[in-house]
């Protein structure tokens, strides 16, 4: 059987997907991703050279790998062709044999932008703190049946009546709250020579993707985002409006689900969130101090819009829920080395709520504003764990710490990321997934 593997961020983003990625992008003959747009930012670091990824899959820095864009995602075709040029100076050429653009993907279009303005403004104090990209507009046209897909911009009186009909309605709500109003024939002419450059990379990925299954070719699905920012599963509304957990893998490529052979969940050491939102483990008040120490060492600013992201303590209870609903057969430990200053660690290994223990996630965000965490602390190691690459040269409280992790998330550590570089990494154990990390 071919294999395929998902990879899912378990927290609210930025675990440290695109290391993992590009990591494991050797051993894969194919990348796909399957939701989200620009609204991700991976990045990468190669001996002395760094990539930022939005829109494209992690595998594209590798020479040969095949990259599909799912149906499942949206695409901002301007976005598309900055990344391809920027990747293009860097010496990375995103060229049709390589990257394949689902022709069922829908398309971000200017409006969309001002109306992801539009809503956040009216939202004022309750504000998801979007990136601005226009993602969930982009999909709420597409659950709305008025959304503009890939293959539909090929016919250009397609893509200009749509584009006219849909402005319309944008317009009344972007002026209704004073913003600008767009001008149809204006987007047109800036759309269309974007969709006509992108007309050879379209294809029917889903197809593609299971003759390559069949074909015994091996796929590794690189989700955006994360479980807790899921559109279903996630601290709503405060999430991102994708299907981001293992599940949306299958929606979001066409892949049959009965291809998919693991999903390998990304854990970081720590958590953080960046935008608004419940964080019930967040470092507040006495411990701003040591969220800041934490932003500095993990360099804990957005990929994507540069904003300072919250930091807060590790999270087991809101992870447990996120290797439940994922089905994680392994997890990756990423950020290992940015704990290395600190005394001691807390771990959040269960909520109480109204002063009750509480068995499952909170599925509404008000009730996780009043959770309390329940703690568990444990020593610092207080040594330097950079670039550490075998389980028995850690300090002995770093590996409590990791054995600890696993036991109260209860799924096994496959591997431990120990720095940005690729080789900063410790296998662990990989037996659930097949044993295919350690090749
Ligand atoms: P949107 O995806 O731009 O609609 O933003 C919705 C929520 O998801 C906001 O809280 C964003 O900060 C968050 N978000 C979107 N993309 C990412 C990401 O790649 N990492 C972390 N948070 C993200």
């Amino acid at each position: 059987m071919s294999k395929v593997i998902v990879i899912v961020g378990a927290q609210w983003g930025d675990e440290g997907k695109g290391k993992i990625v590009d990591l494991l992008a050797e051993r894969f003959e194919i990348v796909a991703r399957y939701q989200g747009g620009h609204n991700a930012g991976h990045s990468v670091q190669v001996g002395d050279r760094s990539f930022v990824l939005h829109l494209l899959p992690s595998g594209i820095i590798h020479e040969g790998k095949s990259c599909v864009l799912g149906n499942g995602m949206v695409i901002d075709p301007k976005a598309f062709f900055e990344e391809a040029d920027r990747l293009a100076e860097q010496g990375i050429h995103v060229t049709p044999e390589r990257v394949k653009v689902s022709s069922r993907a829908h398309l971000i279009l200017p409006y969309h932008r001002a109306l992801d303005h539009t809503s956040e403004e009216r939202l004022g104090n309750e504000r998801v703190g979007t990136t601005l990209r226009g993602i969930g507009p982009a999909y709420e046209d597409k659950a709305g049946r008025r959304g503009i897909r890939v293959a539909d911009a090929l016919d250009s009186e397609v893509l200009r009546s749509r584009i006219e009909w849909n402005l319309a309605d944008a317009n009344r709500v972007i002026e209704a709250y004073g913003g600008q109003a767009l001008d149809a024939a204006q987007v047109f002419d800036e759309i269309a020579p974007l969709t006509e450059r992108l007309a050879p990379f379209i294809a029917d990925t889903s197809h593609f993707l299971n003759r390559a299954a069949r074909d015994n070719r091996s796929i590794l699905i690189e989700g955006a985002q994360a479980a807790l920012l899921d559109v279903d599963h996630g601290t709503y509304p405060f999430v991102t409006s994708s299907s981001t957990t293992a599940g949306g893998a299958s929606a979001g490529t066409g892949l049959a689900p009965q291809r998919i052979t693991g999903v390998l969940g990304i854990v970081r050491t720590y958590t953080t969130r960046v935008g608004e939102g419940p964080f019930p483990t967040e470092m507040l008040g006495g411990e701003a101090e040591l969220g800041q120490l934490i932003r500095e060492r993990g360099r804990e600013y957005g990929a994507s819009t540069g904003r300072p992201r919250r930091c807060g303590w590790f999270d087991a209870f809101a992870t447990r829920y996120a290797a439940e609903i994922n089905g994680f057969s392994s997890v990756a430990l990423t950020k290992l080395d940015v704990l290395d200053a600190l005394d001691e660690i807390k771990v959040c290994t269960g909520y109480r709520l109204d002063g009750k223990v509480i068995e499952t996630f909170p599925a509404v965000s008000a009730e996780l504003r009043r959770i309390e965490p329940l703690y568990e602390t444990l020593p610092g190691w207080k040594t330097s764990t950079v670039g550490t690459t075998n389980m028995s040269d850690l300090p002995a409280n770093a590996r409590s710490y990791v054995e600890f992790l696993s036991q109260v998330v209860g799924v096994e550590i496959g591997l431990v990321s120990t720095g940005p570089e690729r080789d900063q990494t410790l296998i662990c154990r990989d037996s659930a997934l097949g044993g295919w990390l350690a090749d």
